[in-house]
């Protein structure tokens, strides 16, 4: 009888929780399919080069690099021509990228590594050289310089030449311009208005992706016939983004939402990455501007989900075998040659957002591929369930800060 009463207590309450309470309902959500264009395929403007043989986020090989200390009594070579190798930029940016190198550094060094100006002095054998050089693994696993050696951007013959000329580098370097010395080179300040359409492109997008809004899909509906207030309805919404979803097993993102709810709505074909999408993130993002992000773990998946993020953002991949936090924290608020390396937090706070140096709109999904095609890693379909992690973690270390969106960045 007890039980009964029960039963029938559940039942009242969950036909209130769907009729009278629609808020609280689930978005319908297209579950079948990817949210990508598939096949995946690079955008045309980016290089065409693929690095199979590397770690990507989807797919690494975590076990310990294999491979002794490589012997070698002692290195003759041609440091001139070994000068001419670790100055330059084609052979994957050099070494002037990371380190200064005595009074012949060239423009714009940077200083994610130590300043190797007078490593001639500091008493390292030939031996121990050719093997940082070559994979520095070998004595660190967890070493920010790639294995220039293993990873083939230089063959045995030029490392040699390498270690011959860091063998002369004995002479601290001297700075004419300040701009060349990345401990004084004054950092970057981003101080333009991302508001303002004269001087954000992406500004313009607002009002796109809100027309998008009123326009009714392939089936008849637009968005607004079922929101008719979005802008109360989603005041806080894109700050409450990503989030675990369990119908999908992942985190969903703001932008694969919006492709996988219009199509099971208003039936339009939203893909990740087109136009369309975008607008209608930057327009509903712009709706949760001044909203303080925040980030729902409440749940064992969604926590889950933000420590494999974490786990995520310490990979290593690509031929530079370089990981989120070897360039935004071990090498944040530093200098990679010309480019200044930001750390998480204020990262993820202003998405999307116009990227003067590519003329685009970007999300975040276009950024992290970016991110791994930089490092020389295969990247991901802006769908994969590994970015939605990261997004998830990125989410966490912005915690707090107050959504401005879209802007503009270089
Ligand atoms: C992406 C940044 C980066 C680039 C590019 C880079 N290095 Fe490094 N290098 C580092 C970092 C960081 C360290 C310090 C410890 C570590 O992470 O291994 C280092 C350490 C070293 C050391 C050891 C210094 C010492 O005495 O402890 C040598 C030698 C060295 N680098 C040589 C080179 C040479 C030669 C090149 C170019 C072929 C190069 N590096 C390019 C980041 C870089
Ligand atoms: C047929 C009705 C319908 C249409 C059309 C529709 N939605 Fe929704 N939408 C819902 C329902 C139901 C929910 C879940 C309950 C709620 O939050 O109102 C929802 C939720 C949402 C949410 C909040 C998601 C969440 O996590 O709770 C957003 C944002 C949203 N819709 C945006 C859109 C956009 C953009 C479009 C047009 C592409 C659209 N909707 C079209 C019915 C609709
Ligand atoms: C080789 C170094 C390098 C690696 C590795 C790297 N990035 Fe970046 N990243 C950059 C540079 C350079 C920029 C542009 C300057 C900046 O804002 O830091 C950037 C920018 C970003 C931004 C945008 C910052 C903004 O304010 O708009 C995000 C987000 C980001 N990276 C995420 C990641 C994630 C996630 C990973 C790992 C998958 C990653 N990055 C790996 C170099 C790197």
């Amino acid at each position: 009888m007890k039980l009964h009463r029960l039963v029938m207590a559940m039942l009242v309450l969950s036909s209130v929780g769907s009729l009278s309470l629609p808020a609280s309902a689930e978005a319908p959500l297209s579950l079948e399919g990817s949210a990508a264009p598939q096949p995946w395929q690079r955008y045309d403007d980016w290089t065409k080069a693929r690095w199979d043989n590397y770690n990507t986020l989807a797919k690494h090989d975590t076990t310990p690099p294999r491979g002794a200390e490589i012997e070698i009594k002692s290195v003759t070579g041609d440091a001139a021509k070994g000068q001419l190798l670790a100055f330059d930029r084609r052979r994957g940016g050099g070494c002037l990228a990371c380190h200064v190198m005595g009074p012949k550094t060239q423009a714009l060094p940077g200083n994610v590594g130590v300043d190797l100006s007078e490593i001639g002095n500091a008493g390292r054998t030939d031996q121990w050289l050719y093997n940082y050089v070559f994979d520095a693994r070998v004595f660190n696993p967890q070493s920010v310089m790639p294995p220039w050696g293993k990873h083939g951007f230089y063959n045995e013959a030029e490392i040699r030449d390498i270690v011959a000329f860091l063998k002369t580098l004995k002479t601290p370097a001297t700075f004419a311009d300040k701009l060349n010395d990345p401990e004084k080179r004054p950092q970057p300040v981003e101080d333009r208005d991302g508001l303002d359409p004269f001087v954000n492109p992406a500004a313009e997008r607002i009002e796109a992706g809100a027309a998008l809004f009123k326009q009714p899909g392939p089936n008849g509906k637009a968005c607004i016939a079922c929101h008719a207030t979005p802008a109360r309805t989603f005041k806080r919404w894109a700050v409450e983004m990503p989030k675990w979803e369990p119908r999908l097993k992942k985190v969903l993102g703001i932008e694969e939402f919006i492709t996988r709810h219009a199509k099971a709505t208003t039936g339009a074909d939203y893909l990740m990455q087109s136009t369309a999408n975008t607008d209608l993130s930057i327009y509903l993002h712009n709706l949760a501007n001044g909203e303080a992000i925040k980030v729902d773990l409440s749940t064992p998946d969604a926590k889950a989900a933000y420590e494999r993020g974490v786990e995520l953002s310490k990979v290593k991949i690509g031929q530079f075998n370089f990981s989120c936090v070897d360039c935004h924290q071990t090498g944040a608020n530093k200098w990679l040659r010309g480019q200044w390396l930001g750390e998480p937090r204020g990262q993820f706070d202003h998405f999307p957002l116009w990227r003067t140096s590519r003329n685009e709109v970007w999300d975040i999904r276009k950024r992290f591929e970016w991110c791994n095609v930089q490092v020389r890693a295969n990247e991901l379909p802006p769908d994969a369930p590994e970015y939605g992690e990261l997004e998830l973690y990125l989410r966490k270390m912005n915690e707090g800060l107050k959504l401005a969106a879209p802007n503009i960045r270089h």
